[in-house]
């Protein structure tokens, strides 16, 4: 896009963390917003403190992993405003034990992270993209994976992220064989010190119940533990949302604010495939 100022950003997961630190950053550039969430007392607090410094922005209650209450926020939106140009599917959900093992999980788990992390994130590309495109107006998709969905492990985080890698490649390249005015990025985060090990406070009952760490294996207890402290030393979110600004503006697909040993074992699963070798083990992990 060439500039922000004046333009319409629609934000999923925009109560806390990433999503919020986005919003800022967009509003601080004169964007115009729409802040999506489940979780509805943090979406009004966020709605308060964008509104405390001048933003023009609404607040819509939102389950992306429904698709009728997306298309609702897509209503919502341009009901508002007319137009939407940078839509960010960012919200997400990241307990523990997602990232664990894929039997170490159950139906419900993969259930639920794959209807929140992809199915979210498609209901955003269906209600929106064809408004969008019918717009005429240029525009810009950010997809939030991680980078987990650069590395690999077996459990439902990781898919979903992969899954979003891929839809989002996938969406870059039809947006360019159409010569569409639109454009997209995939968002791969490292480490954000962020409220994401909570993700289970905006787990529906119909997806189960929590789960019961100390029902994992001793190992996934541990790393679980280690894991936690890692997210509260991580980077801060507003740096990430530095990073999507940048990418929206000069229309880079890859955005990947991660620590450096991430972007290394990325470098090394790529060489690992372009050689037709086994993984490397000892990944880092996210
Ligand atoms: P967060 O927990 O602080 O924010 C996520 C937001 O999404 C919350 O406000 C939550 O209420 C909302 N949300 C959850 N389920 C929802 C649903 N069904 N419908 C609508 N909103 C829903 O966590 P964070 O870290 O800001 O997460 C944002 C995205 O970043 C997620 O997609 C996450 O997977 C991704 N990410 C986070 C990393 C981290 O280290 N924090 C690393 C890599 C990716």
């Amino acid at each position: 896009m060439q500039g922000l100022q004046g333009r319409v950003a629609v934000v999923t997961g925009a109560a806390s963390g990433i999503g919020l630190a986005m919003a800022l950053r967009f509003a601080a550039a004169g964007m115009k917003l729409v802040l999506a969430d489940i979780e509805a007392a943090p979406l009004q607090r966020a709605l308060a403190q964008l509104q405390a410094q001048g933003a023009q922005a609404i607040a819509v209650p939102v389950d992306v992993a429904s698709a009728a209450s997306v298309e609702a926020l897509a209503e919502a939106a341009y009901a508002r405003y007319g137009a939407v140009h940078l839509l960010c599917n960012n919200a997400g959900v990241a307990a523990p034990a997602l990232l664990q093992p894929a039997w170490e999980n159950s139906l419900a788990d993969w259930q639920w992270t794959l209807g929140v992390n992809l199915m979210g994130v498609v209901h955003g590309l269906r209600a929106f993209v064809p408004r969008m495109l019918d717009g005429g107006d240029e525009g810009h998709i950010v997809n939030t994976a991680s980078v987990a969905g650069l590395l690999t492990g077996s459990g439902p985080y990781f898919a979903s992220k992969h899954a979003v890698t891929c839809v989002t490649e996938g969406l870059y390249k039809d947006f360019k064989a159409m010569a569409a005015k639109l454009s997209a990025s995939v968002l791969c985060p490292g480490v954000i010190r962020t409220a994401i090990l909570d993700a289970e406070r905006n787990r529906p009952a119909q997806f189960g119940a929590p789960t019961d760490l100390s029902a994992l294996s001793e190992k996934s207890q541990r790393w679980a533990a280690s894991f936690r402290e890692s997210i509260a030393a991580g980077i801060d979110p507003a740096v990430v949302a530095d990073a999507v600004a940048e990418a929206v503006l000069h229309d880079r697909f890859y955005i990947v604010p991660a620590q450096p040993e991430y972007l290394d074992s990325i470098s090394t699963r790529m060489a690992d495939i372009g050689a037709l070798r086994n993984p490397t083990l000892a990944q880092a992990r996210s």
